[in-house]
């Protein structure tokens, strides 16, 4: 059975798989990362979606040789409960989460698309939200906290930008 290196969180792991084993597999059963879930197993829900170099993306459905070197981010390493991350905050603040099940879906493709672009229209986030399935309808919480996450990134932008101006003034 072939061993793999994955880049976890920051994190070098290894791991015995055969080479058509989801990642999702190795990432819950092999490497304990509780985060993504297990939905549908067919990249029709969203419920495992991690991050690879930055893209939002269905590990249920990523053969574990596919990834190579490429960097995975869970929910594990998204934030800590003393500094979550913008979007965890959000979902946090409003109340986003029934039973909780789909929220790593939900939480990992919008931090994925706001840290590219946190300037979006509210049609723009139902697009980029498109696939991903509550079972607990949560879905008017889970818009008003991406709304609230791309608020406060853009928020956090301006600050960082004006900071740099008068710093570069100074
Ligand atoms: S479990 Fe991967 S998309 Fe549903
Ligand atoms: S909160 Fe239960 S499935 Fe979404």
């Amino acid at each position: 059975m072939p061993r793999y290196m994955l880049l976890i969180d920051g994190v070098k792991r290894e791991v015995d798989a055969d080479a058509d084993m989801p990642l999702l597999y190795a990432l819950r059963g092999e490497l304990a990362h509780k985060g993504p879930k297990f939905g549908c197993g067919l990249a029709q829900c969203g419920a495992c979606t991690i991050i690879l170099d930055g893209t939002a993306t269905r590990s249920c459905v990523l053969p574990i040789s596919a990834v190579g070197a490429a960097k995975i981010r869970t929910l594990d390493g998204l934030g800590t409960a003393g500094k979550p991350h913008p979007v965890q905050a959000a979902f946090i603040a409003e109340e986003a989460a029934q039973c909780g099940y789909c929220t790593n879906g939900w939480v990992m493709t919008t931090a994925a698309a706001l840290e590219k672009n946190p300037h979006v229209t509210d049609d723009e986030i139902r697009t980029m939200l498109t696939g991903l399935k509550c079972r607990c309808g949560t879905h008017m919480s889970i818009m008003r906290a991406v709304r609230r996450a791309a608020d406060a990134m853009v928020r956090a932008t301006a600050d960082t930008t004006l900071f740099t101006d008068a710093t570069r003034e100074a």
